[in-house]
């Protein structure tokens, strides 16, 4: 499943929005939306309608799976600074490649990351951060077995793993099993994929799915374990219908060819 020879090579690409991101060679895949822009589709895929729907709460758990060059979790510094709001972040994010957080003090972000360089400097060299607002922790190591063992219960969830089809064992109805039972009853669940087998795998664990239209970028998916106002509903069971062949991840299809 995983190929940790190939864990270090990666290249550099400069993404739509000019941005720049990773490709890597171990999942064949980019870090992010070179269409879209890495910057780009971090902030509307992720951080706006995540922190728009939960404007009113003072203080928020995040889990950020998983942390890669971390632009959804500096994305949300930078909003929350850009916009000047008080709402206390801990942010909580699984990561295997312990390689890549040390080279990130080096890696060339945006230049809007530039009021939060010190943090990215600190979150490289330590995998933690920690201020009067801010609280980053990086679990390193398999987030199959860091999700289990998160004691916080968890406000928003960025889904950005890398796809479903590369990296299944990050979408199967079991491991969205592990995020509801660490999540809170109002959760938000953030991500690009609008893969039938990712709404259903979230849907057999009792989330809602909305469809949510970020600016300028294609469509993505919103779910919570509490139905939301607001945003487009889909209805699963009638999903189900239309497309009854439609399945959810499962663990048994891959955790056998590991
Ligand atoms: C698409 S990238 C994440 C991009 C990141 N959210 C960002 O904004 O930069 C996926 C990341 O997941 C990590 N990863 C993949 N499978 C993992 C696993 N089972 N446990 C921990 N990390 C994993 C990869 O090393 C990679 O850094």
């Amino acid at each position: 499943m995983y190929n940790e020879k190939l864990r270090s090579q990666k290249r550099l690409i400069v993404s739509a929005d000019g941005t720049d991101t990773l490709f890597s060679e171990e999942f064949a895949e980019p870090y992010h939306s070179t269409k879209d822009g890495a910057l780009h589709e971090s902030l509307e895929k992720h951080v706006k309608p995540a922190l728009s729907i939960k404007k009113e709460f003072s203080s928020l758990t995040i889990l950020d799976i998983c942390f890669g060059l971390g632009y959804n979790t500096f994305s949300t510094l930078y909003y929350i600074k850009k916009h000047n709001l008080k709402v206390k972040i801990h942010i909580l994010s699984p990561e295997f490649d312990r390689e890549l957080i040390e080279s990130l003090k080096d890696f060339n972000y945006p230049k809007e990351f530039e009021i939060i360089k010190d943090i990215i400097y600190e979150v490289s060299r330590n995998f933690y951060y920690k201020d009067e607002q801010f609280e980053i922790e990086i679990l390193l190591g398999d987030a199959r077995v860091k999700v289990p063992m998160i004691k916080e219960k968890i406000d928003i969830i960025y889904q950005d793993a890398f796809s479903p089809k590369k990296n299944p064992l990050l979408w199967t109805r079991e491991f969205f099993g592990d995020i509801a039972l660490i999540s809170k009853k109002d959760v938000l669940l953030t991500t690009y994929s609008i893969a039938s087998a990712t709404r259903l795998g979230l849907y057999e664990n009792g989330f809602y799915i909305f469809l949510y239209y970020g600016d300028k970028t294609r469509c993505s998916t919103v779910a919570s374990l509490k139905k939301i106002s607001n945003l487009e509903y889909i209805d699963m069971e009638l999903k189900k219908v239309r497309n009854p062949t439609a399945k959810s991840l499962r663990d048994i299809n891959f955790i056998k060819n590991n």
